[in-house]
């Protein structure tokens, strides 16, 4: 496969290019957050919701994404701040561009963290650590200790940071072999295990007995699959199913487009847009559908399942279903398969967080792979610690909101409305059909132009009404409930480190552009030779 951007790198086969992409989408999403907004906003009524968001919004960004990546990729820019000025001439498009660089790296930093939990549990179920817990509340307090956030002398206080260490090692080292030796030949090996462990797991769950309320998977499914039609008026609803679309499919983040810089004009991205979009949401509505919230329906029923669902982000994933296993016959092999698919998920997409910024320093100021790799590793290293030490206090929860929930929308606000109406809506089509597969019905076209910005605004002022003002004002928590007063210090540091970040970035493309003598107004020459 030829390739357009810096350093001469290149996916090696569109399979493993497919499979990457898929694999950057497929992560923790698909299992822990989808179940869990799945059974909290009434199953049912949450999936028609999220299939039009998936059809107005997904799909199209996710088209677009590889459209704007590949783009990119002909001036060799692989970070949103370059693909931004391609786009626009204008001296203010490369720090619009700041908030592609700033979000991935922040969501890597404590998604690499929570992928560390599904480390720990992986051998956790091996070892056979929390044999006997057998109620969801000592599961509960089984995992607040692991994460020191209630100590209960079940474990050291260091075990969680030694777990971070450790995955975080891991995403750098594959990392720093770069995109066809790192992290295509990870998507190779990770996606038909990650596939192999969902299918079992989908099947055990399939086939348990009805529980002790008398349900079975069925009633789980049913729950999924029948819809309030009345509630479908619930805002809330709406705002949890498009924020699990952006999150799922990672659209609105610059890893999408990252990956897409590898490409050349010749190559497709219409065809493996959708294949990419299509595989994540076959994992997600068929495999990640299958495991978590039928199990928690039979052994809970609906009911019990949101109760708990509603206790906690990580309580259906994390304290549910090891009950749920130890209850069957080779329980900690189940464990196993669960946390271990959890794991590989997370780790396909977390190296996919890493390569924007990763780029950025290559590509700008002609940094080796492996000296920006673990560069950057230190940093987030310390980012980390915070998270892990202020875990009980917030400190997460505010990144995931400003940054993986709220940040996503802001993003694709502003990539679409350059892509689609400064670079202009024939020019984009054109781009998006070049070298393609495919093509796409013309209504799409019309999608693109007018549906999903409108419904990106749409969203975004919603969205700042009914959370993203009272949150800011410190009313309530991300999680809706209201703010304790002494989490109030710790949201606040929390929020100071994300504006050193982005500051920090800003001042960082502004060095790049004047290293590099851009004119913002001339644009890049094509692959470093003058158009
Ligand atoms: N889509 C991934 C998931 O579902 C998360 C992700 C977001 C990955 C952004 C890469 C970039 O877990």
């Amino acid at each position: 496969m030829t390739h357009a951007n810096s350093a001469h790198e290149a996916w090696a086969t569109r399979l493993g290019l497919v499979l990457a992409m898929a694999g950057n989408a497929v992560g923790l999403g698909n299992f822990l957050r989808f179940s869990r907004q799945a059974v909290l906003n009434d199953g049912g009524t949450f999936m028609v919701a999220y299939f039009v968001c998936f059809l107005l919004l997904g799909l199209p960004l996710m088209w677009m994404e590889w459209g704007i990546g590949r783009h990119g990729g002909r001036f060799r820019k692989g970070h949103v701040p370059g693909m931004f000025a391609s786009l626009w001439k204008h001296p203010a498009a490369k720090y619009l561009g700041v908030i592609g660089l700033v979000i991935p790296m922040m969501v890597f930093v404590y998604y690499t963290y929570i992928e560390s939990w599904t480390l720990a549990f992986t051998v956790y179920s091996l070892t056979g650590a929390y044999d006997g817990l057998e109620s969801t509340d000592s599961m509960m307090g089984f995992l607040r200790s692991f994460q020191g956030v209630v100590p209960s002398g079940q474990h050291a206080w260091w075990v969680p940071y030694a777990f971070f260490t450790v995955t975080l090692v891991v995403n750098l080292w594959i990392v720093s072999k770069g995109i066809s030796r790192g992290i295509e030949r990870l998507a190779r090996i990770g996606m038909p295990i990650l596939l192999g462990f969902a299918v079992i797991l989908a099947v055990v769950v399939w086939t348990l007995p009805a529980g002790p309320g008398g349900e079975t998977a069925a009633d789980g499914f049913a729950f999924i699959y029948t819809p309030n039609w009345d509630r479908l008026g619930d805002s809330e609803i709406w705002l949890a199913a498009a924020g699990q679309i952006f999150f799922t499919l990672s659209v609105g983040m610059g890893s999408l487009q990252a990956y897409a810089s590898y490409l050349s004009r010749k190559d497709d991205v219409l065809l493996s847009g959708v294949a990419t979009a299509s595989t994540n949401e076959a994992v997600e509505v068929v495999l990640g559908g299958s495991i978590a919230i039928p199990a928690a329906v039979v052994f809970f029923g609906v009911a019990g399942a949101t109760s708990i669902a509603a206790s906690g982000s990580f309580n259906l994933g994390f304290a549910t279903m090891p009950v749920i296993f130890q209850s069957l016959p080779m329980g900690g092999l189940l464990g196993f398969l669960w946390f271990g698919l959890l794991f590989v998920a997370g780790i396909t997409s977390s190296v996919a967080m890493a390569t924007p910024v990763i780029a950025f320093f290559r590509e700008e100021f002609g940094m080796r792979r492996e000296t920006v790799t673990w560069g950057l590793g230190s940093v987030v290293f310390f980012l980390g610690l915070a998270h892990i030490t202020w875990l009980g206090h917030g400190f997460l929860d505010e990144w995931d909101y400003w940054a993986g929930t709220l940040g996503l929308v802001v993003f694709a606000a502003l990539e679409v409305i350059l892509f689609v109406w400064v670079f202009g809506p024939e020019r984009a089509w054109q781009s998006l059909h070049e070298g393609a597969d495919i093509r796409l019905p013309r209504i799409f076209k019309w999608v693109m132009t007018f549906v999903t910005p409108l419904l990106l605004f749409l969203l975004l002022g919603w969205w700042l009404v009914s959370d993203a003002i009272p949150i800011l004002r410190l009313e309530i928590s991300p999680e809706g409930s209201p703010l304790s007063p002494d989490h109030v210090p710790y949201v606040l540091l929390s929020r100071a480190v994300m504006v050193l970040i982005a500051v920090a970035f800003v001042v960082l493309v502004r060095q790049a552009w004047r290293r590099n003598r851009y004119d913002d107004r001339t644009g890049f020459t094509e692959n470093g030779v003058s158009p």
